[in-house]
């Protein structure tokens, strides 16, 4: 089943609507995404979702939708200009392009050698430790060291503005607007501030597909707290980012917990763990959870020379509180989700033939339809049209006319639609339907009146 997993997935998402090359028709833009109707759908599940766990079930959390054009002052005050970089090195043989810790990773996988930091890439390049992956030789240029963060101008000229950064990071909006939210909205620590949106990075390497791209979607909180309870607060959020991949649909069976060594630290972080998923193109961070301490804070009122002190209603204490921030891809996250998803089982056809069925087993609230809809002839449709009339607005409900009822069915498990409601010749006899699931493909008549409580409960079951 994992054998061209990737590329399975790849093509049924181009193939369904999921997600296409971003500006197809111009021969694409390297990197680049669109994600077409079942894809914005899944990712506005996945986004949906993941709002609910993280904040509106929650009393300690509030939310932020923040521009992504901030004053360049932020960026240099967060230390991104100085320090949110990548070491590359380019292959002289065959050209490929590699980014540093990228080649160390596997070297630690393939080559197993112990204790291996970044300092040593050039002296392990040098004693011919590690090879090129594309061409298998040890040729390589100089590690050299690029900035992320991508440039833009506001105003007409570019020559006349000074550069501005696209976001590289969804949280520098959530401290520069700690103050404004913390008084607005009277909240004590501990409490958060959640904000989903777009970010982006001048990748050296980006590719596999949507797992790593210059222009991608974040899903991320500042949990803020006094310092003596960061180590608690750190394992408390590890669990609940674990409770998380369950609502998602993603396999937790595929992924593990790994801390990041000292030399892997970002800039503002004092301890990282990193939730990592076993991709076909091995294993590699889905989410994170950063100490960020009072970092960014700190830097900011520095800074900024705005206050950005907590006062204790308890304790009449005043200071500058600390953070803990887990984060999640929410781009990556749909990666993953699919990957979790993709199914294929050999079934037994009409004529007694094994045939493969392809099945989405999405987690049945994230999928992009929740039900399809099939009147079974034309006469039925009118019919059809009143069943989706009842439940259409409770559901994202699909609406298939056309081919076999074979073959609609196997159209919808492709797409990942667990149930499937049949409208038949016994219908307007007897006011039922027949229902569906898309995992046991077993069938149950439904009375259209007790449809919509019907599918309602099988979700909440799920
Ligand atoms: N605010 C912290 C932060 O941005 P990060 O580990 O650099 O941390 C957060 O990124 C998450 O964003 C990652 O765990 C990953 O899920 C996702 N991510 C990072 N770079 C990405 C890229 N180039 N394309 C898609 N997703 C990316």
């Amino acid at each position: 089943m994992s054998d061209n997993l990737m590329e399975k997935v790849v093509s049924l998402c181009k193939r369904k609507g999921f997600v296409y090359p971003g500006s197809d028709i111009y021969g694409g833009l390297a990197n680049t995404w669109d994600y077409g109707p079942l894809g914005s759908q899944l990712k506005k599940n996945i986004q949906d979702a993941w709002w609910k766990f993280f904040v509106t079930d929650r009393k300690d959390m509030v939310g932020l939708d923040a521009s992504i054009l901030m004053n360049p002052k932020v960026w240099h005050a967060s230390g991104h200009v100085a320090s949110f970089n990548d070491a590359l090195v380019d292959c002289k043989e065959c050209k490929a392009r590699i980014r540093a810790d990228h080649l160390i990773e596997d070297a630690l996988d393939d080559v197993k050698v112990e204790g291996l930091e970044l300092a040593d890439l050039d002296k392990l390049i040098e004693n011919n430790k590690i090879p090129c992956p594309h061409c298998g030789k040890n040729n390589f240029t100089e590690a050299r060291v690029f900035n992320l963060l991508f440039q833009t101008h506001i105003g007409p000229v570019a020559k006349d503005s000074e550069p501005v950064f696209l976001r590289g990071e969804v949280a520098q909006a959530m401290f520069v607007n700690f103050k404004n939210i913390q008084e607005s909205s009277r909240k004590k620590l501990p409490f958060g501030i959640a904000s989903v949106g777009k970010a982006f990075r001048n990748e050296i390497t980006p590719g596999n597909f949507i797992f790593r791209t210059i222009e991608f979607d974040l899903m991320e909180f500042e949990y803020f707290i006094k310092e003596s309870e960061w180590e608690k607060t750190f394992d408390y959020w590890i669990e609940e980012m674990k409770k998380w991949l369950d609502i998602a649909g993603i396999d937790s069976k595929k992924t593990r917990i790994r801390e990041h060594t000292a030399d892997e630290l970002s800039h503002y972080s004092k301890k990282t763990v990193d939730i990592e998923f076993d991709t076909p193109f091995g294993w590699k961070e889905l989410y994170g959870c950063a100490y960020r301490t009072n970092f960014d804070l700190s830097n900011h009122q520095e800074k900024s020379k705005k206050n950005m002190e907590y006062l204790d209603p308890e304790t009449n204490e005043k200071f500058i509180p600390h953070v803990i921030e887990p984060t999640f891809g929410l781009t990556r996250s749909v990666l993953m989700v699919l990957l979790s998803a993709y199914t294929e089982e050999v079934v037994k056809d009409a004529d007694g033939n094994e045939d493969t069925r392809i099945v989405l087993k999405f987690n049945k609230k994230i999928a992009p339809f929740q039900v399809a809809i099939l009147p079974l002839q034309k006469q039925q449709i009118e019919k059809a049209d009143e069943v989706f009339e009842k439940i259409g607005k409770k559901f994202n409900c699909d609406f298939d006319t056309t081919g076999t009822i074979g073959k609609r069915y196997r159209r919808q498990d492709e797409i990942g639609t667990p149930y499937c409601v049949t409208i038949d010749f016994d219908t307007e006899e007897d006011g039922s339907v027949t229902v569906r699931d898309r995992d046991t493909m077993e069938q149950k008549r439904i009375k259209i009146d007790e449809l919509e409580n019907y599918i309602a409960e099988q979700l909440e079951l799920d």
